[in-house]
């Protein structure tokens, strides 16, 4: 038995690990309505996370982080942005103020520019050089320990018939610039970030659905080479890309879970039992920094994947809208122990959120014309989130015409209940009894505070104000943001 050990204590010497593993939060904010900074910042801090991803670098976020004591991620999703010298030190002196102040420890750089990379060489190669040319402004201005600028990696950079963790290799076409990346990345002592949906990911493989919690309660394991066995996705993605990197000459890099979630609506077997029990079987053994069976342990940072429902993000999955721990009210849908004691507690709600009245707009019935329902149906699901009607969705089991009432009252929610947006061609109108049903809830939008506008550009300090909507807002308004990343 020791001397299986060897090897991974020597891993531990050469590399350098904190001690314990961090569990934080994705922040992303392609909703409607927005929970603002500071509200996030306080229910970050009511549930003690140590840290915090964003998908972004606006000055007002990294405001209201500031002095926080959380440890902060930022994103730069256009890679073109900073893409020449003098573009990366005029953003590093932007936000130097808020490296220390807001505890800036990374920099996410693009959108998953390998998975686009796959189809974009140039694309891809000039992103390498750009976060190349990133890290050397950070270390110029002094923050080469503290600031890291890496690339988040989706699954689908290592080949994707995997039966074991041991046969991944990143995939041939990208495997050169790969290679690149990580030589950059080791110089300057970065990390290597993974994502991972394991509900997603059994069902891709035809794995048993089990193997996707961390508890799993099927005799259904995988064994592999060095003795290894995996019961479950969150290991076995991990170490595929421990193999992965072994094989690119770089054993001992750091890698950290960036995105690990459970969505709640709008894929089989997505729900608030499932997301709770997942996580509840995760958080802890994160915590435990039990470490995988190829680094038992070492802690491995995790990032839970993420504080709120986002209800425009582009529709390229069903349940892409539906990750949030919190619903877009700041109610938390369930129980959740965010600093990995397994306690079973709800996580703390948001606090000061109103609703609008008890509205709903509905389909009058009126069938007559098919197909003018049908287009009506269609446009509002272009705008509005529909994708609870999705099979395996919370609404999937409605009948036609409730169908309808639920695209039409998405749509006069996303419109904070214009009366103007329940007219449908005369098929719609607004009534005050709840047409919820069952497991499927016909939202009431919460009252929204700031108007899209306020925001210019990404640097732009945000002032709020005070709308004029009527009764509602007085209280409210500073308390919702409305605008784009
Ligand atoms: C995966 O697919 C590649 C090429 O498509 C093939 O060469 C390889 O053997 C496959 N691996 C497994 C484990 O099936
Ligand atoms: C796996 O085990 C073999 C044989 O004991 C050993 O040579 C090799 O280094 C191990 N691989 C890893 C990645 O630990
Ligand atoms: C959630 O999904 C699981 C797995 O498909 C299912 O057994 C359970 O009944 C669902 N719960 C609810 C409340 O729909
Ligand atoms: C129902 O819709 C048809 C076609 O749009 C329309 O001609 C008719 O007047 C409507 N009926 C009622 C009762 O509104
Ligand atoms: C309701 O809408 C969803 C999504 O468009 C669709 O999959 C489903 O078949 C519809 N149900 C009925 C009864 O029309």
């Amino acid at each position: 038995m020791a001397f299986k050990l060897i090897p991974f204590v020597a891993f531990f010497l050469a590399s350098n690990y904190v001690a314990d593993a961090i569990i934080g939060i994705n922040w992303g904010r392609q909703t409607a309505q927005r929970l603002l900074p500071a509200m996030v910042v306080d229910l970050l801090l009511q549930n003690k996370v140590p840290e915090a991803r964003i998908y972004s670098s606006q000055q007002d976020i990294l405001q209201a982080f500031a002095g926080s004591g959380i440890s902060l991620t930022v994103t730069i999703f256009n890679v073109q942005n900073v893409a020449t010298i003098e573009l990366a030190r005029k953003w590093v002196q932007e936000k130097v103020p808020y490296f220390d102040s807001a505890n800036i420890r990374r920099v996410y750089l693009g959108n998953h520019v390998f998975r686009n990379g796959l189809t974009d060489k140039s694309f891809l190669n000039m992103a390498i050089n750009t976060l190349e040319t990133l890290q050397f402004a950070i270390n110029e201005a002094g923050y080469a320990d503290q600031v890291k600028v890496t690339f988040p990696n989706p699954e689908v950079v290592i080949k994707d018939n995997l039966t074991k963790p041991s046969e991944a290799e990143f995939q041939d076409d990208i495997k050169e610039e790969m290679a690149r990346t990580l030589r950059i990345l080791k110089k300057n002592n970065a990390p290597f970030i993974v994502e991972v949906f394991p509900i997603s990911y059994v069902t891709y493989h035809n794995f048993d659905p089990e193997f996707a919690f961390i508890d799993n309660k099927s005799p259904f394991v995988i064994r592999d080479k060095n003795n290894t066995v995996y019961t479950n996705a969150f290991d076995f993605v991990h170490d595929a890309f421990v193999w992965a990197l072994i094989k690119a000459g770089f054993p001992d890099m750091e890698i950290i879970m960036g995105q690990v979630g459970w969505p709640t609506d709008g894929f089989p077997g997505a729900n608030a039992s499932t997301a709770e029990r997942f996580f509840k079987g995760m958080l802890p053994y994160v915590a435990s920094n039990k470490g995988t069976p190829m680094r038992p342990g070492a802690p491995i940072h995790t990032y839970v994947h993420c504080l709120t429902d986002e209800n425009k993000m582009p529709y390229y999955y069903p349940f892409a809208r539906h990750w949030g721990i919190y619903r877009s009210n700041g109610e938390p849908k369930y129980k959740i122990d965010l600093t990995g004691q397994g306690r079973d507690i709800f996580p703390a709600k948001a606090k000061g959120i109103m609703h609008m009245p008890e509205r709903w707009c509905v389909f009058n019935g009126n069938d007559t014309d098919t197909l003018k329902v049908k287009r009506n149906f269609d446009e509002a699901c272009t705008t509005a989130d529909c994708t609870s009607l999705a099979p395996g969705g919370s609404c999937s089991q409605l009948s036609f015409a409730q169908n309808i009432s639920y695209a039409f009252n998405m749509y006069f929610q996303a419109n904070f209940q214009d009366e103007k947006a329940c007219k449908f061609e005369g098929l719609g109108k607004v009534v005050t009894e709840n047409p919820s049903t069952g497991r499927c809830v016909f939202p009431v939008e919460v009252v929204k505070g700031q108007q899209v506008g306020d925001v210019a550009a990404d640097g732009n300090r945000i002032h709020y104000h005070v709308p004029n909507f009527g009764i509602f807002l007085v209280l409210v308004s500073i308390l919702w943001a409305l605008f784009c990343d």
